[in-house]
């Protein structure tokens, strides 16, 4: 009798989800098959072979630009500083000095990067907690640009090596605005608690500036903090630039020394998974620039020199990683373990921060993702996981499966673990690749072997 009310059973609707936040701004999908600077993934991972590290070259350039536009938009005198830390290759240094951007090393090694580059020294920023007398002997050489303070022995090494030197050395003293940003533990750097910087409190930071005034082969140029890293929250920088103006003030009525360069590092958020909305450069251009210059004004001291120290939003989306599913594991009940050629040798951050990344299938890309799989690494680690329960097309072996934004801190952060050999890095622009880093080989890894 009548109608039945009983819900038709139904196949749940799976729509084709749009990617593009956090896929390189060139990506594209053709017949089904993801291009990226016009280059078909499947058809490279497939010459190149697996695992490679693809970088959108049209991305980095754009989001270098998006910086240098929305600082300078603001207030003319302001400088793009490239976090090296993120991404760093020969080809990276060049792109970066191409784009008349400056670059922030933190090693001896990652200056090296720069010097086989060619990138002009004085643009160079050389960071570190612990820089060891050869890394500032090396630095200060070289005739890098500034070197950023982060303690009262440095200061002194600094003082005498120039000296010896015969010149004066620009620096900038790393400050710890006592912020604590809403990011990982891991990542966040300017709480009191952090073994970076010179704090606020006990008056430390202050006797580090009287210090960099006196100090003979010292130019005190002026300040710099990083509150931490994959910050969403803006308010977290207004916080910090005010302390850190409130502190200018301080300098300038007791040592009556202007500050004139004023570094608020890097930090901005990033899209990882399809629901994060992270800021755009525009908004933090703003935020950075214009809560700098309403806070002097209101001290009346001269607006400085302004340099953003961006890493990961320059080079994050505009990389992903290809690797070849191996096995396919189906743990009934449990999950289902899609084995790659890779893992945590070329991404540690799923293991070490719980990071998320989004899936796909580079020649399936056309398709819903209604698989729920959790694409696991070679190594011997249960840890060594890439994307836990992540939804991904239809996967067979033998797929490329692509993972989408690990341009930064991916291959930085790669080791030989397991003794793998780490991927190439592959650079796409208009149809073309180009590799600009080859892949390891096994005399690579033998070859600091002696014993
Ligand atoms: N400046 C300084 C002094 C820094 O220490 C960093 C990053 C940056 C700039 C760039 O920050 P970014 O814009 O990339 O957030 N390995 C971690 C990230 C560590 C960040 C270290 N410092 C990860 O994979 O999430």
């Amino acid at each position: 009798m009548g109608a039945t009310t009983e819900p038709i059973p139904q196949e749940p609707m799976f729509e084709v989800e749009d990617l593009s936040s956090v896929l390189p701004m060139t990506a594209e999908v053709v017949s089904g098959h993801l291009r990226i600077g016009g280059v078909d993934m499947a058809k490279l991972a497939r010459e190149r072979g697996t695992a490679l590290y693809v970088m959108d070259e049209a991305h980095i350039r754009n989001q270098l630009r998006e910086y240098v536009k929305w600082t300078t938009f603001h207030w003319k005198d302001c400088e793009t500083i490239f976090a090296g830390k993120a991404f760093m290759s020969v080809a990276m240094c060049r792109l970066v000095a191409e784009e008349g951007c400056a670059l922030d090393v933190s090693s001896g090694g990652e200056l090296a990067f720069a010097q086989a580059a060619g990138f002009p020294l004085e643009r160079v920023y050389v960071h570190g907690n612990n820089k060891t007398m050869l890394e500032l002997h090396e630095a200060i050489r070289a005739g890098v640009g500034r070197i950023v303070v982060d303690s009262f022995e440095e200061l002194q090494r600094i003082s005498c090596i120039a000296q010896e030197m015969g010149v004066e050395q620009g620096i900038l003293l790393r400050i710890t605005p006592g912020i604590k940003p809403d990011t990982h533990g891991y990542i966040q750097t300017g709480q009191n608690d952090s073994k970076f910087g010179f704090g606020l409190n006990h008056g430390l930071a202050m006797e580090a500036v009287r210090r960099a005034v006196e100090l003979p082969g010292i130019d005190f140029a002026g300040l710099h903090m990083h509150i931490g890293s994959q910050i969403f929250a803006l308010q977290s920088y207004s916080k910090a630039i005010e302390v850190i103006v409130h502190f200018m003030d301080e300098i300038m009525r007791e040592t009556g020394v202007a500050v004139r360069e004023l570094d608020t590092g890097g930090g901005l958020g990033i899209a990882y998974g399809l629901p994060d909305e992270p800021s755009t450069v525009e908004h933090y251009g703003k935020v950075i620039v214009d809560g700098i210059k309403e806070h002097v004004e209101e001290h009346d001291l001269p607006v400085p020199k302004i340099m953003v120290e961006p890493g990961r939003s320059i080079v994050a989306n505009a990389g992903v990683t290809l690797y070849t599913a191996g096995t396919i594991k189906d743990v009934p009940g449990i999950r289902t373990y899609v084995a790659v050629d890779g893992g945590m040798t070329d991404n540690i951050r799923t293991a070490l921060y719980d990071a998320h990344y989004e899936v796909l299938v580079a020649d399936k890309a056309d398709q819903p993702r209604k698989e729920v799989v959790t694409i696991a690494g070679k190594h011997c680690e249960t840890g060594d996981l890439i994307a836990r329960d992540v939804r991904v097309q239809p996967i067979e072996i033998g797929d490329i499966v692509c993972v989408c934004s690990t341009g930064a801190y991916c291959q930085s952060m790669a080791s030989n673990y397991n003794k793998q050999v780490r991927p190439a890095v592959v650079f796409v622009a208009d149809g073309e690749s180009r590799v600009v880093v080859r892949r390891e080989t096994y005399d690579d890894l033998l070859r600091c072997e002696v014993g």
